[in-house]
């Protein structure tokens, strides 16, 4: 496995494997990988007989207030990960190799990314556009992977990659959850065990609210429950919706591919988690 932290060396080594139609798949972290960067990566070699992945913790995704300082970086141990996955190139760019201090060009994908995340967090998605954008144009990947447990992030890129017509297939990975539902994040780790003990219940509020919207219940009534249930719980509420699985805008009571999204804080820890639903 190689790694890579230039722009021209990636270049060099993508051209060749093009010239020798080799197809490349390309999957973008911020590194501190567990089991479900890992099932990326196994997926992408599905899809292609080259594995790109970028390791780069964006400054330009985070708010001023947030992990950006604390995020855990484990360079060595995610690239041993990825050695034994089969991987065949790790791009581990710095700052400046990404953002030149002369960069003027931000991406922005205006309605999907308002919303959701994009309320509570604001100019995160522009940061993510921008650098999958950047990470695009460097790596030139036939395909991409991403996960699906961030699915308005998957949404945004989606309208990336057909907004801006660039040539790259997208593939959505169903979410990787520990035994007891949590869904896997790089954040979970700031859990203390008394949080961590708790933090099921989110899968299992999403899981209820399903069932309960198929046995009829309103769209509203389901949202109030299950807000009044994580807040018994102790967790503090960022949203919990149910959306239109195609544009993520409210659902409507005739909607029926939808996907019930959520984030909440648990303690000082940010976690979000989503379940699809057809009915
Ligand atoms: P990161 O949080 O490191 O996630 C990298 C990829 O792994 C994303 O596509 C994410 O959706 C996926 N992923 C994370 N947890 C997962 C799980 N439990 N199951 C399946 N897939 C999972 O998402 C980012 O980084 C960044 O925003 C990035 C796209 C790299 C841009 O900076």
């Amino acid at each position: 496995m190689q790694i890579f932290h230039t722009v021209s060396e990636i270049r060099h080594c993508v051209q060749n494997w093009n010239s020798t139609c080799e197809r490349v798949a390309f999957v973008p972290t911020m590194g501190n990988l567990h089991a479900g960067h890992l099932q990326l990566v196994r997926e992408a070699k599905r899809h292609a007989n080259k594995v790109v992945v970028s390791i780069f913790v964006n400054p330009m995704q985070f708010g001023i207030n947030e992990d950006f300082a604390a995020y855990p970086r484990t360079e060595i141990a995610d690239c041993e990960q990825l050695a034994i996955e089969g991987c065949d190139l790790v791009f581990l760019p710095s700052i400046e190799t990404i953002y030149a201090p002369t960069a003027q060009t931000l991406v922005s994908v205006s309605q999907i990314s308002k919303n959701y995340c994009g309320a509570a967090r604001i100019g995160h998605f522009d940061g993510v556009a921008t650098v999958v954008c950047k990470l695009f144009n460097i790596v030139q990947p036939s395909v991409a992977l991403f996960g699906l447990k961030d699915f308005q992030q998957f949404a945004v890129i989606q309208t990336l990659v057909r907004d801006l017509h660039l040539p790259i297939e997208l593939i959505g990975v169903p979410t990787v959850r520990e035994a007891d539902g949590l869904a896997m994040s790089s954040r979970n780790g700031y859990l203390n065990e008394q949080e961590r003990a708790t933090a099921p219940k989110i899968y299992q509020t999403l899981q209820q609210a399903r069932d309960d919207l198929l046995a009829g219940q309103t769209i509203a009534d389901v949202e109030e429950r299950a807000i009044s249930v994580l807040t018994q719980s102790g967790f503090d509420v960022d949203y919990f919706k149910v959306a239109r699985r195609s544009d993520l805008q409210s659902a409507m009571p005739n909607d029926d591919a939808l996907i019930i999204l959520t984030a909440v804080k648990h303690g000082k820890t940010r976690l979000i988690d989503n379940l699809r639903l057809d009915r």
